[in-house]
């Protein structure tokens, strides 16, 4: 107790989570740490939803977070029809059908943008902050576990703070975190992070100690979602990038080291940094979000030389790698909150290579990661967005079709637009590379359909475009027959 709550008075603050639970009252507005799923809440969400379950009371929230978060808070929460609002990004299951049914109010934020806007004032108050934490400080300020997300900003304006103490994170994580948050305008100073390596902030969030209302110990690993194996295709998607960035090399658009990277979530980003393994670049550096198990890889290879991230998101294995290699990882990692992690300042500074996955691509090089066939939301834009317009260099990858092939990711008009034709300078598939670079829209059509579309779609692509070709125009479009490109996948079903 005394190493994990290392202030005397509030260890007077332990108490079950049945009973912290209680704190939590209909139409608040709760905010809880957690980013992709790691370092979120898990024992006071879990008794909440078992309460309401038995009481049948009407409880409602509103619920923020950093990212995504387990099935313990989104999961439970959302099966007992606790959530009413839900910011910044998700990826949960019910959580998502609930949305797409209009059950629940979503409002999908580029994760840089999160914590500001909450100080600024758009997203109401605060009553109540759910943090995972490895330790409580003499001081009363609370050292978070293994993702950082919003919570500083949370706990500076949550009017009560409950604090889960999680025992299966080990004390050793300490020393992992950098806080620093920006003032606001018209105050804000330049960041002060130069290199990936920086510290600029504190081992702790700073927190008020009066407002700790609750203190719960738990002792749950962070839920993690195993990843796919490495594909084939992502094996492709992974040598064409190593390709690429070796002639930029060759060029001199980059050092020999590259630049720091950034990579997306999900099995194909994954499988993207894994390619780096076998390739002949070293002294890497990774300023991303997510630090996956793919960075442990490259750490133990001796690729990386440091690695920036708000959360560390390993799967079974790779947490047990982590853990029983702490000291070594630790020298190599840094967890920032979300806000210095994606911000467009720092990214542009470094001169960030970003590599992020899409839905689906059009021939002009407007990206879809969020909305299935331009209404089902999938799970957000998460930080694409943050890193894609402000990267020195911007890849999308994504496997050349959907299910099972009944749907081309190449088409003539993104079904939904996240990241516009200003933004993305390249697109790979397993069929090829497009470098969209200093390309006109016509030059980028071409490319993009004769190195990326699946060869079943490519006589199909083809033939639109040169239709719209004969009706001219900058970006020659058949509008009418582009929005119905989809029709097809509408009607084998997959939508229903
Ligand atoms: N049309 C219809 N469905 C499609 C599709 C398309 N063009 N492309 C993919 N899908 C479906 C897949 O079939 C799969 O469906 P299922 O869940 O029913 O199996 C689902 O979309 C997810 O595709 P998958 O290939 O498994 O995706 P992934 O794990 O590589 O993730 C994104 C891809 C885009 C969903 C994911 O990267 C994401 O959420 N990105 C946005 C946030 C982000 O980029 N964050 C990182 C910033 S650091």
């Amino acid at each position: 107790m005394d190493k994990r709550i290392r202030n005397k008075k509030l260890q007077k603050k332990v108490m079950s989570a049945e009973q912290a639970a209680e704190l939590i009252k209909n139409g608040m507005t709760v905010a809880t740490s957690g980013f992709t799923p790691a370092g979120y809440p898990k024992a006071v969400p879990l008794a909440l939803a078992k309460r309401v379950k038995k009481s049948k009371e009407k409880l409602q929230i509103s619920l923020l977070t950093g990212a995504s978060v387990g099935e313990e808070l989104d999961g439970a929460l959302t099966e007992e029809g606790i959530i009413i609002r839900r910011y910044p990004y998700q990826t949960n299951k019910a959580l998502r059908n609930n949305i797409n049914k209009g059950e629940i109010f979503y409002s999908d934020i580029h994760l840089s943008h999160f914590a500001q806007q909450i100080r600024y004032g758009f997203f109401g108050e605060i009553d109540l902050a759910i943090i995972e934490a490895i330790a409580i400080d003499e001081e009363g300020n609370i050292i978070p576990s293994t993702s950082i997300g919003v919570s500083p900003t949370f706990i500076d304006r949550a009017k009560a703070i409950i604090v889960e103490i999680n025992n299966s994170q080990p004390l050793e994580l300490e020393g992992i975190h950098d806080i620093y948050q920006p003032k606001d305008p018209p105050y804000r100073y330049p960041i002060p992070l130069i290199k990936p390596e920086d510290r600029i902030g504190t081992p702790y969030i700073p927190t008020d100690p009066k407002k700790i209302q609750a203190i719960v110990i738990t002792d749950t690993n962070d839920q993690s979602s195993p990843l796919a194996p490495i594909d084939k295709n992502s094996e492709k998607i992974a040598s064409y990038i190593v390709y690429f960035l070796k002639n930029e090399v060759k060029h001199n658009r980059l050092p020999q080291n590259l630049l720091p990277l950034q990579s997306g979530v999900g099995s194909v980003a994954n499988a993207v940094l894994a390619g780096l393994l076998d390739s002949p670049f070293k002294d890497l550096d990774f300023y991303s979000e997510v630090i996956q198990d793919s960075v442990l890889d490259l750490i133990d290879s001796g690729k990386i030389r440091i690695a920036s991230g708000t959360s560390l998101t390993l799967s079974e294995e790779g947490q047990q790698r982590f853990y029983s290699n702490l000291d070594k990882y630790k020298k190599k990692i840094i967890l920032r909150p979300q806000e210095i992690s994606n911000n467009p300042e720092i990214i542009r500074r470094i001169g960030s290579i970003a590599a992020n996955t899409a839905i689906e691509v059009d021939i002009y090089g407007n990206v879809n990661s969020t909305n299935i066939m331009g209404t089902k939301m999938m799970n957000g834009i998460g930080g694409s967005g943050d890193f894609t317009r402000n990267a020195y260099l911007s890849i999308f990858v994504t496997p050349s079709i959907a299910k099972n092939g009944d749907i081309s990711c190449v088409v003539p008009m993104v079904s939904h637009v996240d990241h516009t034709e200003h933004d993305v300078q390249v697109i790979v598939t397993e069929q090829g590379l497009a470098d969209l670079r200093g390309l006109s829209p016509r030059e980028r059509a071409e490319t993009i359909i004769d190195n990326c579309a699946h060869p079943e779609y490519k006589p199909k692509l083809k033939d639109y475009y040169q239709r719209a070709l004969e009706k001219g125009g900058h970006t020659p479009h058949l509008i009418k027959e582009a929005l119905s490109w989809h029709k097809k996948f509408l009607e084998t079903g997959c939508m229903k």
